[in-house]
């Protein structure tokens, strides 16, 4: 906040003052990033299903980077929806869902507008998979492309597998394939690529998509004794 007096002289230097208002409210925004990221830091710090703190992280990223190439994305929306997503997950909190209320107290606690925290809170509403909502807008199809591309290559199979143990789930049985890892690459993983929103999402899915496949041939080929 600027104190009354420095106000009164900025008022006489119309560019210096839009200019300091402009860093501040920049600098305000990249602050109140800084202080979400830290806060997830600490709540995500060393979590070992898939959803650690360098998920949050590579989501974030992916999200800007996305957001560029989508004229009219808010960045802030965009950035802030992407540190939250994970917040309240259903599946880190015995199945309840509490994203709006740890959204919510954690936005509001860096003193973020009322109407800034609900369209976050909407965002990520619209974002995951397993809630099956639709991404209506452009900051929560960003969201949701950036969330997905971390399900997919090298990284989204690391994943999978991570989860899979932490449910002592087997890695693939033949016989009964259904509860395995493996599965979850039908079920889920290769119909990522043709929910993508956008078209960078798409390019890079469409990359990771074919890493996946080869991952499967080779691990029935090595699984069967079959490698050339
Ligand atoms: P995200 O946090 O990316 O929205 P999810 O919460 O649905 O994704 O899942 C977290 C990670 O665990 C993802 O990489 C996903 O592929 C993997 N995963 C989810 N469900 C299963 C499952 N039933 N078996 C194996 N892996 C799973
Ligand atoms: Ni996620």
């Amino acid at each position: 906040m600027l104190p009354g007096a420095s106000g009164a002289r900025l008022r006489s230097e119309p560019l210096v003052s839009e200019m300091i208002r402009l860093s501040l409210r920049t600098m305000t925004k990249e602050a109140i990033i800084a202080a979400v990221r830290q806060q997830i830091r600490e709540q995500f710090s060393g979590e070992g299903t898939g959803h650690d703190y360098f998920h949050i992280e590579r989501v974030v990223r992916n999200a800007l980077r996305i957001a560029g190439t989508e004229p009219g994305a808010d960045l802030f929306l965009v950035a802030l929806a992407a540190w939250v997503h994970d917040l309240g997950d259903y599946k880190l909190h015995g199945g309840v869902d509490r994203s709006e209320a740890l959204i919510t107290t954690l936005l509001g606690s860096l003193n973020i507008p009322q109407d800034t925290i609900a369209k976050v809170v909407e965002i990520v509403s619209q974002v995951s998979f397993s809630k099956g909502k639709t991404a209506e807008s452009l900051e929560a199809k960003i969201v949701q492309d950036a969330d997905r591309l971390d399900a997919l290559g090298a990284i989204g199979i690391a994943r999978v597998f991570a989860f899979g143990g932490s449910r002592h789930r087997e890695l693939y049985n033949p016989d009964d394939p259904e509860q395995t890892s493996i599965q979850h690459f039908y079920d889920k993983l290769l119909t990522l690529k043709d929910k993508m929103n956008t078209s960078l999402a798409r390019t890079i899915a469409g990359e990771r998509h074919r890493y996946l496949e080869a991952f499967l041939q080779q691990f029935y080929a090595e699984w069967n004794g079959e490698e050339s």
